[in-house]
């Protein structure tokens, strides 16, 4: 077990907060989902409370140097807002002028740093920039779930140098949750996976296998699973070289006795586009210069069945091209048959998340992670660099 904020003394004290503010940000500077902003509160607001001096650090986007439309200004404006109180801003992450700022900081206010990816030496984790950051604190917090999987300086450096290096509560609820799904979860557990290529969840899909009672792969994953059983899917997404791969994971499944359900139906379209024409057709019949995009109706009676007696669902991945009319069906059907799951309900991913908001589904799943790439790779099976060198309960 990592030690929490809770287990630390704060009040007075200069208290350096990694959180992940990485939100999207559209042509014209205005913050498209505040999801992340928002995630972060309790830990801000706690620290208010308890009357230390907040310094918070985050990366935003993937500048190269110092572009202004990845600065975090906007991100301070929106967080004041949410604390209903000034958040300041310092348009710089290390440096005389900053330290200057932080000993300023009277106990009870909250300051945000400019970017740390506008400096080159925090993705190519620089022991002297991490250096630099932890002359700025005397406790450091990681509230940055999205980002434990990256080995940065600001979250994988910084709390081997800056100690105390405590968990903050929205890390702390990440985790929990994620053990009531996967480590100890109620059962029987599904776990319900989509997205476009085998290659990039074969790391999921082997670990749930051993962990789940019963695994629905749907999206365009499923070409290569139905490809691999023999049958023609038209001009399908396929990725060929997987295809015996997805035929073991078939016969693993079944030596595990794990229920592995394919989509037994498609919505069918010519091209990757609103304008192409449709069709609904069994999983086995997609003819020549056709193409799945969704799952179709069938397949989300089978989904209903798939759920019917959860105790823990896990979501991960579209089911089809949701970002167009015609096939977000699949998608958003699935988004609303785990909303409505008395099961506990997981969810994350990037794309995942993304679908769940346009669903408008968000306040009624029980837990959506605020991790992308962080949240995958705690699915396949991996320990986060960036949580294992936090400091451990005595
Ligand atoms: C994310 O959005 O997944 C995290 O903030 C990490 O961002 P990155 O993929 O640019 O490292």
């Amino acid at each position: 077990m990592k030690k929490s904020l809770r287990d630390v003394e704060v009040k007075g004290k200069r208290v350096l907060v990694r959180v992940d503010f990485n939100v999207p940000i559209d042509e014209q500077g205005n913050i498209v989902d505040d999801t992340r902003i928002r995630a972060s509160l309790p830990t801000i607001n706690y620290l208010i409370d308890a009357k230390a001096k907040t310094i918070l650090i985050s990366h935003l986007g993937r500048p190269k140097g110092k572009e202004e439309r990845f600065s975090l200004r906007p991100v301070a404006k929106r967080l004041s807002r949410h604390l209903g109180r000034e958040v300041h801003f310092y348009p710089d992450c290390v440096g005389d002028g900053v330290k200057n700022k932080v000993k300023a900081l009277k106990e009870g206010e909250v300051l945000l740093l400019e970017n740390l990816r506008f400096y080159e030496g925090e993705t190519s984790c620089d022991e002297e920039f991490a250096k630099k950051l932890s002359e700025l604190g005397e406790i450091f917090v990681n509230d940055a779930f999205g980002t434990c999987h990256r080995k940065h300086a600001s979250v994988y450096l910084l709390p081997q140098i800056l100690k105390p290096a405590v968990m903050g509560f929205l890390l702390e609820k990440e985790i929990n949750y994620f053990r009531k799904a996967l480590i100890d979860p109620q059962r029987p557990v599904v776990a319900l996976l989509g997205g476009a290529k085998v290659s990039s969840k074969l790391g999921i899909i082997k670990n749930l296998l051993r962990r789940m009672d019963k695994l629905f792969i749907g999206g365009a994953m499923a070409f290569t699973f139905i490809k691999s059983l023999g049958y023609e899917v038209g001009s399908s997404l396929v990725e060929e070289e997987l295809i015996g791969v997805a035929r073991d994971i078939l016969d693993v499944a079944k030596k595990l006795d794990v229920k592995l359900y394919l989509p037994v139906d498609f919505v069918i379209g010519k091209e990757v586009s609103d304008n192409t024409p449709t069709k609904v057709v069994p999983w086995q019949e997609i003819p020549k210069g056709w193409m799945g995009l969704d799952i179709g109706p069938v397949s989300l009676s089978l989904l209903r069945e798939v759920l019917r007696d959860a105790q823990t669902v896990i979501w991960n991945g579209p089911m089809g091209v949701f970002e167009l009319d015609r096939f977000k069906e699949g998608t958003f059907q699935t988004a609303k048959m785990v909303a409505e799951s008395p099961a506990l309900t997981i969810a994350g991913g990037g794309d995942t998340d993304y679908a769940i908001h346009r669903a408008g589904l968000y306040d009624s799943i029980d837990f959506v992670s605020t991790g992308g790439g962080a949240f995958l790779k705690l699915l396949e099976g991996n320990d986060l660099p960036c949580i294992k060198v936090l400091d451990d309960k005595d």
